[in-house]
């Protein structure tokens, strides 16, 4: 199986449904994030104070590059399309699955989170933000599975019938 690529913004189930994915397909579990918090052997929100996004940009897009083309579940950070050269990099890919979720639902998902160092931002903007990120997570997709008010387990089930297609 060509590894199955998860993108969407932050809150949109990339990580629980990666996990659901492993489980049932039995395969391995890649998540950039961790990849790089390993790798780097920096936490994320450490690399945005201490660095900054443009360096945490390049280490995502270094670690993009290593992950399995085969037999594994990719679950990637919700900023992984704002690089043109990763846009190119995953067009190439055949299952990259974009997982739309409202700002509504978003923003419910989201009320209590401090990890995210750009959700936790005030400066920025988040609606805004998944408004300009839409049309790269358009450009990059296979397919679309639209998330909100569906279990881990329906959108899972949909994602292996449509692999199995
Ligand atoms: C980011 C999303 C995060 C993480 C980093 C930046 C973003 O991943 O990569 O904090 O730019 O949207 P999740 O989408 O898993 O929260």
């Amino acid at each position: 199986m060509k590894s199955i690529y998860l993108i969407g913004f932050m809150g949109s189930g990339k990580t629980s449904i990666a996990i659901r994915l492993q489980e049932k397909l039995n395969c391995k579990l890649q998540d950039t994030d961790q990849m790089i918090e390993v790798h780097y052997n920096m936490e994320i929100p450490t690399i945005f104070t201490e660095k900054g996004e443009e360096v945490f940009r390049e280490y995502e897009s270094s670690i993009l590059k290593q992950t399995e083309p085969e037999d594994a579940i990719v679950a990637t950070g919700g900023g992984i399309i704002e690089k043109e050269e990763n846009r190119k990099w995953l067009r190439n890919k055949e299952n990259v699955f974009f997982l739309e979720t409202s700002w509504e639902e978003i923003s419910r998902r989201l009320i209590d989170d401090q990890s995210r160092p750009i959700w936790n931002n005030q400066s920025r903007d988040k609606q805004q933000l998944l408004e300009q990120r839409l049309p790269k997570y358009h450009e990059v997709a296979n397919f679309i599975i639209k998330t909100d008010g569906k279990s881990v387990e329906t959108i899972t089930d949909d994602i292996i019938s449509k692999i199995n297609a």
